[in-house]
């Protein structure tokens, strides 16, 4: 049986971690630039520490990143020579709209998605957009706090608006939000929310997430009226929350941390908030508040399709224990110990990408979209001037099989698979540039050096096989 025909493989970038040219175009700045790399970057992504402007004293990687901006032709010319069916790229929010609530968009920053997208259609390339991968403008967040304030949903719908209408002829995939429950990890990174001494963070984080779920619903409903053809997922950070033990304290622990990254798809798919969540939230007292009517737009525009990133399962334990902690994309679980992990120390678990397909199916009977998945790792060239990348193949290998089992053996609906950073970028949790998860190279280091000359790596060749065999050939 195998994958459908029109099975969408392809590959995924965040306009922050690639692009750069953040002062090109009359780009205004966004959270994602001033996040810096190095020490303060988790006190910065998670809302700890104040960061609105750029300092003399840090670097900010997303300044240049790999300079996508002014490569993005050479760069959608590799991803046609590797056969993409799809490309999922984000729109940086501040090249439409430099602060974020303007009337009249950046004509501009239309004209570079534009030049983008028609790229994209020479080979044959459909374009799937997130809206807003982590990004929020800075002038907003000065002026409102971010996603905390309800002014948020206006000024967002009003950039779906005009991504609808501007780009109705060559896009109609789209995902509202990246890592939707990333917001209750990384709130500066994931909805532009810093705190104040003594603020009730779990509130904000809640109220803030209530405005994105019902600006979700919204988009949903505008982009359904401005083309019928259009088609919108959710996009939540996967992963099955395994219990450390059998004990059932940690079987427990493990289906609340299922259920607090659920939530957000229940919201979003099955349209009402679930009564866990009500029923808990209001016990803690961080419930959000609602408008008359929200409840009726959650439940009359839930979303086409639900999609996801998957990087590894979590493993978790009852408070108390004195297990190890392991690594992984900003959540915290205990180290399981029948996994191996990557070089940052991420679980690698194949088979739990088809546990959590066969999960997220049963849960919600939505087709589905694998968005992200991949291993980030230190690339070395040989001396014959190769790179290698076994490590990355074997990783994707193994993924790409047990999705393959989801699909065959379980039916799971399943309409691609994007893998993460097909294209070396910065990253996302550690600022990092040598955390590499391409299919080709860049020559940009750590240090800020390099030429940006692009290096097809020996995945390159392999995903061009996987994707011209529709995943037969692996
Ligand atoms: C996801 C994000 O959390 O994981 C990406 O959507 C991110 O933006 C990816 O890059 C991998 O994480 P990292 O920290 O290795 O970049």
């Amino acid at each position: 049986m195998g994958f459908r025909k029109d099975f969408m493989w392809g590959g995924a970038t965040a306009a922050n971690q690639c692009e750069g040219g953040i002062f090109e175009g009359g780009r205004g700045l966004a959270n994602v630039d001033v996040c810096p790399a190095g020490k303060d970057r988790n006190a910065v992504i998670t809302g700890q520490m104040k960061m609105l402007e750029m300092d003399e004293e840090h670097i900010y990687p997303a300044a240049e990143a790999v300079d996508m901006y002014h490569h993005f032709k050479e760069d959608i010319a590799l991803f046609g020579e590797m056969g993409f069916k799809t490309y999922r790229l984000s729109i940086a929010w501040t090249r439409i709209f430099p602060n974020g609530d303007e009337e009249e968009p950046n004509e501009e920053g239309l004209k570079f998605y534009d030049a983008v997208f028609a790229e994209c259609k020479k080979y044959g390339i459909i374009p799937l957009v997130t809206i807003s991968h982590f990004d929020c403008p800075i002038y907003l967040i000065k002026k409102w706090g971010g996603w905390r304030s309800r002014k948020m949903i206006d000024c967002y719908l009003h950039l779906c608006k005009v991504l609808f209408e501007r780009y109705k002829e060559d896009v109609t995939y789209w995902l509202t939000f990246n890592e939707i429950n990333m917001i209750l990890h990384a709130p500066f990174m994931g909805a532009g929310i810093y705190f104040e001494e003594g603020e009730n963070e779990e509130k904000i984080k809640y109220q803030a997430a209530h405005h994105e779920l019902v600006a979700s619903a919204l988009a949903v409903k505008m982009a359904h009226e401005i083309n019928p053809e259009n088609k919108v997922g959710c996009m939540f950070a996967a992963g099955s929350a395994y219990p450390y033990s059998c004990r059932p304290e940690d079987v427990w622990e493990a289906l609340l941390v299922d259920q607090e990254n659920y939530f957000f798809v229940d919201v979003q798919a099955r349209g009402y908030y679930p009564s866990y969540a009500k029923t808990r939230l209001t016990k803690q007292g961080v419930f959000p508040e609602m408008e008359p009517g929200d409840e009726e737009i959650l439940r009359q525009y839930p979303v086409d399709f639900i999609s996801f990133s998957y990087y590894n399962s979590r493993c978790i334990a009852a408070p108390g224990g004195d297990q190890e902690e392991a690594e992984g994309n900003l959540f915290r679980s205990a180290k399981n110990p029948y996994l191996k992990f990557s070089q940052w120390g991420w679980p690698i678990d194949p088979l739990g990408l088809r546990i959590t397909l066969n999960e997220v199916y049963d849960r919600y009977q939505k087709p589905m979209f694998i968005v992200e998945n991949g291993l980030g790792a230190v690339d070395t060239i040989d001396e014959n001037g190769e790179i290698a990348d076994d490590d990355r193949i074997d990783y994707l290998r193994d993924h790409i099989l047990a999705m393959k089992a989801a699909v065959e053996e379980d039916g799971v609906d399943l309409m691609g698979y994007t893998s993460w950073g097909p294209i070396d970028l910065i990253s996302a949790g550690s600022g990092e540039m040598k955390k590499r998860y391409g299919f080709i190279y860049v020559d940009k280091q750590e240090d800020g050096t390099g030429t940006m000359e692009r290096k097809r790596k020996k995945s390159f060749y392999w995903y061009q096989k996987v994707i011209a065999s529709n995943g037969e050939e692996l």
